[in-house]
Parts: C-alpha cells; structure tokens; sequence
C-alpha cells in the first residue's frame, strides 16, 4: 500500500494545540505552525480502525494492559531494535513526560542533582527544576561535524549528581547517539552510581543510514542501572492518547517505581491508547518506512535551500526525529528581534529556540512532518524576511 504524506488536513477547531493555541503563544492566529512535536499526517490507518472498532462498543469502562499488548511492544522493539525485552520489564505510563517526572520524584530527593544535556526538550529542565531538584547542565558542545556531548564536564558532574536524563535520540539537535558515545556515558554514570532516565520517545525515527541504540542493551550493568521510556506517540502520531511504557529490567528497580506509579492510580490509562498501540506496534512496519523517507525528503529540501537562498542559516542535518534546528545567530539580531520578524514579519510558528536552555538562543526548532506544500511555503516566506 502506498500512504499519502501530501495530503493537507485541516486541524483548526479540532482543540489541536499546534493550530489552535497559535494566538496565544505567537500573538499571531495565522502563523504556518511548525511547532508542537506531533504530525499533521494522518495517523495511520490500521490504529484509527483500531481506535473506532473499540468506540463501536457501547461501554468504555476500565480496562487492563494484556498480553497481546505487551507482545506487540516486544515484538517490535526486537524488529526494529534488536531488543529483547521480557514482558515483566513494561509497564504503561500516561506519557513519557509524566513517567520520567514520576521517576525523579520516586528516585531522587529535594535538593538533589540531576545532570540534563541542553539545549534539551523544555520538560526536561522542568522534571528538575519544578521538583526542587537541583539541574546541572551537561550542555552539549557544537563539534566540527555536529552536536556532541561533553565527557569531560559529565566526569565531574557525575560525582555529586544523582540522575541523568538522557535523550536517545535527542531532541531538538536530532542526534541519534552511538553505541560508543552511550557507553561513554553508561561507564561514567556506573561508576559514580548515577542512575540514567533514557527517553527514547523518538527512537523509532531515526533516519536512514542510522542506528538507534536501546540504552538497555550496552550491558548487563547498564541495563541495571536504568530506566526506559518507550511510546508510539510519535511514531504513529498518537499523542493524544497518552499512552507510553516504562522499560526497567532491575526487579528492584521496577518494583519501586510501579509502586509509585500505582500509588498515584497513573498506571490505568485509556483503552483507546491501548488498541492504537498494539496496533501499531503489530501492523506499523510499512507505515514507518515510508513515513521517514518523507520526513527524509522534507529534511533534504529544507537542507537544500538553506544553503542556496540563506547561507547565514546554520544547521546540521538531523540523524533522528522529524525536527531541524536552525541557527539565526549569523543575522546579528537579538532573540526579540528573531522572534518578531518570524512570527509576525514571516508569520511563522517555530519553536523558540531559547525554550530549550540558553544555548538554544537565537535558534528555532522547525517541525517537518507536515506535507511537503506547507515546507516549501514556509521556506519561500522565510526568503521574504531573512
Ligand atoms: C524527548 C521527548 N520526550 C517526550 C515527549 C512527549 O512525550 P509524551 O507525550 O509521551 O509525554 C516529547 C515530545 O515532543 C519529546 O520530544
């Protein structure tokens, strides 16, 4: 089956918060939104048929997570990741955001620290700060080839930190991390007993020619040390169904945090969440693939035509995730200023950049998984201002 990515599908006054809260954060209603990380293609057939077979029934009551639903979660890490993942390991959270907050709140205390790489995904800094836990910022350094992390710093911060939450592929710089920079990483972190939060929400997304690796599988001690977080959100363009899973292979461990987790009553969820995941998890395969060589097409145009229409934009192409992040430095013009000329000049709706961490200031965040008509229009009216 061939899936159509070009098609546009009006999402105003559907309560989308990419389209409908545009007044409210760019002070402008018609700005193009490229901005909240979800998709303006159509969630895949086979989960909507999913979501409406199971609305067909008269009584939405409670429900539980069976074993077909974990069996299609495994089946796919092992398809796409190579991952082994024995079902007692999973257990459903209510988003990846929520269930890397419970994580620091069942693992760490007041006053503690938690090492982040920024410029990062804002719920990171507030999963910290918003707990009284103390950040550290592992900011990542801009390498001659691209975004690399900083193991010298990370040694030293390691010391006194109690967590890290590592972006797996990270977003916004789309770096998808390699075996070896995650061992780096999983050797500092075991050594100073620093327990490591993966949100690998975008794993799924790499782009051709690169490799995500399950932070779980660089060792039997980092396994032990760790807690995952996996969903289809993205991937299948789920989001609002807030259903996600946490991967934790030490019984200790995972006894503690679904503890917590049931304690609060987050461990429910929503049936819908449940058939669309398993569905996906079962049929997404083709979906996927044809999904990121548009998103690739879309990255490769963008790349193109920055190079030839607006130089002083600088970038590195993404490895993973349907984002580019653009720096507007090279214009010489205050964060206000960029701001202004492209919500209201250019009446675009990115990102801002500084959103991320300081080391974002001056650079937008462009989301590219929307038809390629709405990229090429956002590029020609970036050419009218910049
Ligand atoms: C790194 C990362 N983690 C988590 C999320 C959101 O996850 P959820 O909707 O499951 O809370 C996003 C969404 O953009 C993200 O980029």
């Amino acid at each position: 089956m061939k899936y159509n990515f070009d098609k546009i599908i009006p999402r105003a006054n559907t309560n989308c918060v990419k389209y409908d809260l545009r007044k409210a954060v760019f002070g402008n209603p018609d700005v193009l939104p490229m901005w909240v990380a979800d998709m303006d293609f159509e969630t895949p057939d086979f989960a909507r048929e999913a979501v409406m077979n199971r609305a067909m029934h008269p009584v939405y009551g409670y429900h539980f997570k069976d074993e077909p639903y974990f069996n299609a979660i495994q089946g796919w890490l092992l398809r796409r990741h190579q991952w082994e993942v024995p079902t007692e390991w999973m257990s459903f959270v209510p988003g990846v955001v929520c269930g890397f907050n419970m994580a620091v709140l069942a693992f760490t205390k007041e006053g503690d620290e938690v090492i982040i790489q920024s410029p990062v995904y804002p719920p990171f800094h507030h999963a910290v700060s918003e707990h009284g836990r103390k950040l550290v910022y592992n900011s990542l350094k801009i390498g001659a080839g691209g975004y690399e992390m900083d193991f010298e710093l990370l040694e030293q911060q390691a010391k006194t930190a109690k967590m890290l939450i590592l972006c797996n592929p990270h977003n916004p710089v789309g770096r998808c991390w390699t075996r070896e920079e995650l061992q780096r990483v999983s050797e500092i972190c075991l050594k100073n007993d620093v327990l490591v939060i993966s949100d690998e929400i975008h794993c799924d997304l790499v782009l051709p020619g690169f490799k995500h690796t399950p932070y779980a599988t660089l060792g039997e001690e980092a396994a032990q040390h760790c807690i995952v977080f996996h969903a289809a959100s993205k991937t299948f363009n789920l989001a609002g169904l807030a259903t996600s899973t946490a991967i934790i292979p030490n019984k200790e461990l995972r006894e503690a945090y679904v503890h917590y987790v049931e304690a609060l009553e987050a461990h429910l969820g929503n049936i819908f969440g449940k058939v669309a995941t398993q569905a996906s998890m079962e049929q997404g395969d083709e979906w996927l693939g044809q999904l990121l060589d548009y998103v690739q097409g879309n990255i490769d145009y963008v790349s193109d035509f920055l190079k030839a229409n607006l130089p002083k934009v600088r970038f590195f192409k993404p490895q993973a995730t349907y984002m580019m992040w653009l720096d507007f430095n090279g214009y010489g013009l205050s964060e206000e200023e960029l701001w202004q000329k492209m919500t209201q000049e250019a009446q675009l709706g990115f990102n801002r950049g500084s959103d991320f961490g300081q080391e974002g200031k001056g650079f937008f965040r462009i989301n590219l998984a929307c038809p390629k008509a709405t990229v090429e229009e956002a590029m020609k009216r970036l050419t009218t201002v910049f």
